[in-house]
């Protein structure tokens, strides 16, 4: 009789974190890029006591965040994009939107929506001071990944 493979809840080895700086550093410098695992270009953000890690290319058309500034939107923190004002939420990576209702009514009634996660979000943690990243590498394709490639990178550093 054949014995059948142990199975296992790990279908693919444990996700590998990687260094990205001291904390407090990053605190002051308040966002800090780096290729991660030769592969990847993240922002990394420090924002009201909270670190938080995307990719660094804007899903829209490759905007560097690392120069957007941070605002609040609908109660959701974003970066907006320095090229075209588009606004990512920092926590899920949401790109956010103004919806009108009715375009004929005065004055114009807007409301902030969510196109869905565009942007991919990194996790990112601290251990004894020392920040690293986790690659989000969820197979779903993301917006954002379209500008993750050597050739984009070679353009714009
Ligand atoms: Fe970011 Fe256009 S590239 S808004």
């Amino acid at each position: 009789s054949s014995v059948s493979p142990p199975t296992s809840s790990f279908s693919s080895p444990p996700p590998v974190s990687h260094f990205i700086g001291r904390k407090e550093d990053i605190v002051r410098a308040g966002r800090v890029t780096q290729l991660v695992n030769g592969c990847r270009d993240v922002l990394v953000l420090h924002h009201q006591g909270q670190l938080y890690a995307m990719d660094k290319h804007c899903y829209h058309a490759g905007g560097a965040l690392q120069n957007g500034d941070i605002e609040e939107f609908n109660g959701l923190l974003c970066i907006v994009c320095p090229w075209h004002k588009y606004k990512i939420t920092l926590a899920e990576g949401e790109g956010l939107y103004q919806a009108v209702d009715n375009p004929t009514a005065r004055p114009l009634r807007t409301h902030w929506r969510s196109k869905g996660v565009k942007q991919r979000i990194h996790k990112v943690a601290e251990v004894n001071g020392d920040v690293y990243v986790t690659l989000n590498d969820s197979g779903e394709a993301i917006e954002s990944d379209v500008y993750q490639t050597e050739k984009y990178r070679t353009i714009r550093p």
